[in-house]
């Protein structure tokens, strides 16, 4: 490409380039609540301002007039002045993304937004949105799974680019309010609250659980003897992974052996399209919460310590020293569960379903 066409190309687009308040007000009959907010948030626009390559997902009259119709939130935000410039700066992703760039790749995309005040998420980077493309529209999904579609895409300013969404999106809660918030989760919750684990694991910065549902805790409930809230205690933490926040799209067909909050170590990779971890499988991936991500397995997790396999021959107890190991522990899915296979397991976890009255 010669250089003089190119030189005269980006002396249009200088041209062209509009303030990002110019352009906002451009869409004032869409956009005026969220001027309105904006003008109230004066730093927040001298930031944003200041920033180069940002992606502005801006949500239209219509979608605050829906959220604050409802007066739980109204309430909250008028007794909580954080909570504004929290919910403004969730809806800045750091990075510019054109339509073109949202819809081009196969399954969803995970990228940071500028909500990074601690009392909101404790991501790495900033908390992420997950923006997914059915290749007609895309859509941006966020707490509790909330969807706010994109209704017009590519409004470029300055500094990058505006999409107005119909949604306002939603700063994933905590773990404990989405365990609790999730019926098909309720026997996790009740292991959690048991085992006294949901301050500990809402402290962690970086977390990444692997949560079996009720189904997965069913298998494993006719099964008799005792389990003490020290077993529970290693079971539960054998599905938390602390110092990562791990997505489904970071998960490959290469296996990972990942340390997890147990001490021992959880294998996962892809295999034939599912992600995988040990022998469970993801059946809901990519629960956004406010310190990391949750995926929902079909299996209980057992830590090896527990299950009563032998150890691996040249291997060490690696539960505080760390060491690799190889991940050969079992996971407990269905009627197997209670079969001789598993006797291990049977006699450690048999008491699971007293504690958790199930
Ligand atoms: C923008 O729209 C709001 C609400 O419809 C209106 O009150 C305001 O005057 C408009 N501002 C401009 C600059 O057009
Ligand atoms: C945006 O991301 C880059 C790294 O990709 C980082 O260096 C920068 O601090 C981030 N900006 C904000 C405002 O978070
Ligand atoms: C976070 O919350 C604490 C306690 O409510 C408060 O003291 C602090 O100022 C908040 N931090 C920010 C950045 O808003
Ligand atoms: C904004 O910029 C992108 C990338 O350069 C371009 O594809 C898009 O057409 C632009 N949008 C408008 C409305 O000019
Ligand atoms: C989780 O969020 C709920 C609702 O905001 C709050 O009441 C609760 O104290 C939080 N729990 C933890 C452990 O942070």
């Amino acid at each position: 490409m010669q250089v003089k066409h190119l030189l005269h190309l980006a002396a249009a687009q200088a041209a062209c380039a509009q303030s990002l308040t110019e352009v906002l007000s451009s869409q004032n009959s869409t956009l005026s609540t969220l001027i309105g907010l904006l003008q109230a948030q004066p730093d927040l626009v001298t930031a944003l301002s200041g920033l180069k390559g940002i992606t502005i997902l801006a949500p239209s009259n219509d979608a605050f007039t829906t959220l604050l119709s409802d007066p739980t939130v109204a309430s909250m935000v008028e007794s909580d002045p954080t909570i504004v410039p929290a919910l403004l700066s969730y809806h800045v992703i750091n990075g510019t993304f054109y339509a073109s760039d949202l819809t081009a790749g196969p399954g969803p995309v995970f990228v940071p937004t500028l909500l990074a005040d601690k009392n909101y998420s404790t991501v790495e980077g900033g908390q992420r949105v997950e923006v997914r493309s059915d290749g007609m529209g895309v859509s941006i999904f966020t707490g509790g799974g909330a969807e706010s579609k994109v209704t017009k895409a590519d409004l470029n300013f300055t500094s990058g680019t505006i999409h107005i969404i119909d949604k306002v999106l939603t700063i994933p809660a905590n773990l404990t309010s989405v365990l609790m918030s999730s019926p098909d989760l309720s026997s996790l919750t009740g292991a959690v609250t048991k085992a006294n684990l949901a301050q500990t694991l809402s402290d962690v910065p970086q977390l990444t659980i692997f949560a079996p549902n009720n189904a997965a805790f069913e298998a494993i409930s006719d099964v008799a003897a005792g389990l003490t809230v020290e077993q529970l205690t290693a079971v539960l933490g054998y599905h938390a992974i602390a110092g990562a926040v791990v997505y489904s799209t970071d998960i490959t067909t290469t296996t990972m052996n990942v340390k997890t909050v147990e001490g021992s170590e959880v294998m996962v990779r892809v295999e034939d399209g599912n992600v995988m971890v040990n022998d469970a499988k993801v059946i809901m991936p990519n629960i956004l919460i406010k310190n990391g991500v949750v995926h929902v397995i079909d299996g209980v997790l057992i830590p090896e310590d527990l299950s009563g396999s032998p150890t691996p021959s040249a291997g060490p107890s690696t539960t505080t020293s760390g060491t690799p190991m190889s991940p050969t522990s079992s996971v407990v899915t269905g009627a197997a569960a209670a079969k001789g296979q598993f006797a291990g397991v049977a006699v450690v976890l048999g008491g699971l379903s007293i504690i958790l009255n199930l």
